[in-house]
């Protein structure tokens, strides 16, 4: 049914979605967070993702699981331990936090992570995009997760004047969730694929729409090949 406020929704969400999963299916990164569902697991990784990059999260990760491989490890950890892992990445607090979050689980929850966004974010350092990420990269939920990079690749393919402001940010959130496919599978996939788009190929310092699986559907894709075709 094609919504006449947002046109776009029905047909460039659907091709959207169809050409980022086939992309991500041949050049997604192999990354050792894309290889479980635990969500302790995820959520280490998330938290290490926030504000450092993955090329130096990776070594740091399997080295933090090494030595807290369960959130009960974590838990009973004292704080100099954690700290000393969180050694070299930086930004304490998202350890301290970790930390906070991993004792509150396993004192309030027998150990269990909430699968519900709502119930994530009252963990320590979990904040909306932290909540989503959770929610659909450990139990499949169908959930938006806008980082910088997600946000960065909407606003260029559906809002490009979209303003730097509580509603634009709205609007962004809303987008990304219409975008979400329903499937549980797919919407793991689906988010996967939108942050490593934002990681690879349309970066901060340059949108490389010649190399963009989504330039097609896209409008600053469209407005670039259209510009490009005049000159
Ligand atoms: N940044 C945040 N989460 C990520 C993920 N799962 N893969 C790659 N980069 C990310």
């Amino acid at each position: 049914m094609p919504n006449k406020s947002r046109p776009w929704v029905a047909g460039d969400a659907r091709e959207f979605r169809r050409r980022l999963l086939r992309w991500f299916r041949r050049h997604g990164r192999d990354l050792p967070w894309r290889r479980t569902r635990d969500p302790y697991r995820v959520a280490v990784s998330e938290f290490m993702l926030q504000q450092t990059q993955v090329s130096r999260v990776e070594g740091f990760y399997q080295a933090f699981l090494g030595r807290f491989p369960t959130i009960q490890h974590l838990a009973e950890a004292p704080p100099a331990a954690v700290r000393e892992a969180w050694e070299g990445l930086g930004y304490y607090r998202r350890a301290h936090n970790l930390h906070r979050l991993a004792r509150e689980v396993v004192a309030s929850r027998d150990g269990v992570m909430p699968h519900d966004p709502a119930q994530l974010r009252q963990l320590p350092g979990v904040g909306r995009y932290t909540a989503g990420a959770i929610a659909c990269f450990a139990f499949e939920r169908r959930e938006a997760a806008v980082d910088t990079n997600v946000a960065r690749v909407i606003r260029r393919a559906f809002h490009p004047r979209a303003p730097r402001s509580a509603s634009g940010e709205a609007r962004l959130w809303n987008t990304a969730q219409l975008l979400v496919p329903r499937r549980g599978r797919d919407a793991w996939s689906f988010n996967q694929a939108i942050m490593e788009l934002g990681a690879l190929i349309c970066t901060s310092r340059v949108a490389r729409c010649e190399d963009c699986p989504v330039s097609g559907v896209c409008r600053t894709g469209r407005k670039r090949k259209s510009v490009d075709g005049k000159r």
